[in-house]
């Protein structure tokens, strides 16, 4: 039985003190989702990671990126013995912000997960069609690329600290959610693609919706039978609401 899994993605949003203020909070958002089996984390800006860990050390604590080389010339980036340093040992990869503005592709993504899975560390790739890409009927094949290019090469161990997450590039930030069969057949896709280059691991495999996901939203997606979980921007950023998507996943 694969646990539900709720991570926030905080974007650029929040300072420190922001981050270090959900953070003391978050002592009982976590007692309550432990109390429903649900686990949960969150992915603050880099500057706030260690805030947030310091607060609560219980807590999934994600960066939004790295690096996968361990240092070097690579002005404005961090790396993965950077992270462990600060005890953090989850990373958001492939994000469709980091996509489209960053240039980011699914062979340094690629480079990232190797990194981070031989690293001991656990990672959210991202995956997710553009409108253009929907509108066109050509989701499956984007999808496809993505989580083939970006898992290429990893073992079976490596690839059992990879949690993927569907976000529809449309539904981000846009109130515009996919529908929950929408998410479930995407989601549903990923596994099937995951038990073709990998085997049977694809039933242990976590993977999470994202995009425009509300506390009036979340059972729906939650309930359906490939959807593991979800991966929330704007309504994880508040405690209340936070709490609030906890609870509505147990209703
Ligand atoms: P929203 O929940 O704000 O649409 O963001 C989704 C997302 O991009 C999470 O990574």
């Amino acid at each position: 039985m694969r646990r539900k899994l709720l991570f926030g993605n905080w974007k650029m949003n929040k300072s420190i003190e922001e981050a270090r203020a959900f953070a003391k909070e978050s002592h009982e958002l976590k007692k309550f989702a432990d109390s429903i089996n649900v686990e949960i984390g969150v992915a603050p800006t880099y500057l706030s990671l260690a805030a947030v860990k310091e607060e609560n050390p219980e807590l999934n604590v994600a960066a939004q990126n790295c690096h996968f080389e361990d240092h070097g010339a690579f002005t404005g980036e961090i790396s993965i013995p950077m992270l462990k340093e600060l005890h953090i040992d989850w990373v958001i990869i492939g994000h469709s912000e980091r996509r489209t503005y960053f240039g980011e592709t699914n062979e340094a993504c690629n480079k990232k997960l190797h990194a981070l899975t031989s690293n001991d560390m656990k990672v959210i790739y991202c995956v997710g069609e553009t409108l253009d890409e929907f509108e066109k009927g050509l989701t499956k094949k984007v999808i496809a690329k993505q989580v083939e290019e970006g898992l290429k090469g990893l073992s079976v161990e490596q690839l059992k600290k990879v949690v993927i997450a569907y976000e529809p590039v449309w539904a981000i930030g846009t109130g515009k959610s996919a529908s929950k069969e929408i998410a479930e057949d995407i989601c549903g896709y990923c596994r099937e693609l995951i038990k073709k280059n990998f085997g049977a691991v694809s039933e242990e495999i976590r993977i999470l919706y994202g995009g425009s996901v509300k506390p009036e939203n979340v059972h729906d997606y939650l309930m359906q039978a490939n959807v593991d979980g979800a991966l929330v921007g704007g309504a994880s950023l508040k405690v209340d609401s936070f709490h609030q998507l906890i609870a509505n996943i147990a209703k």
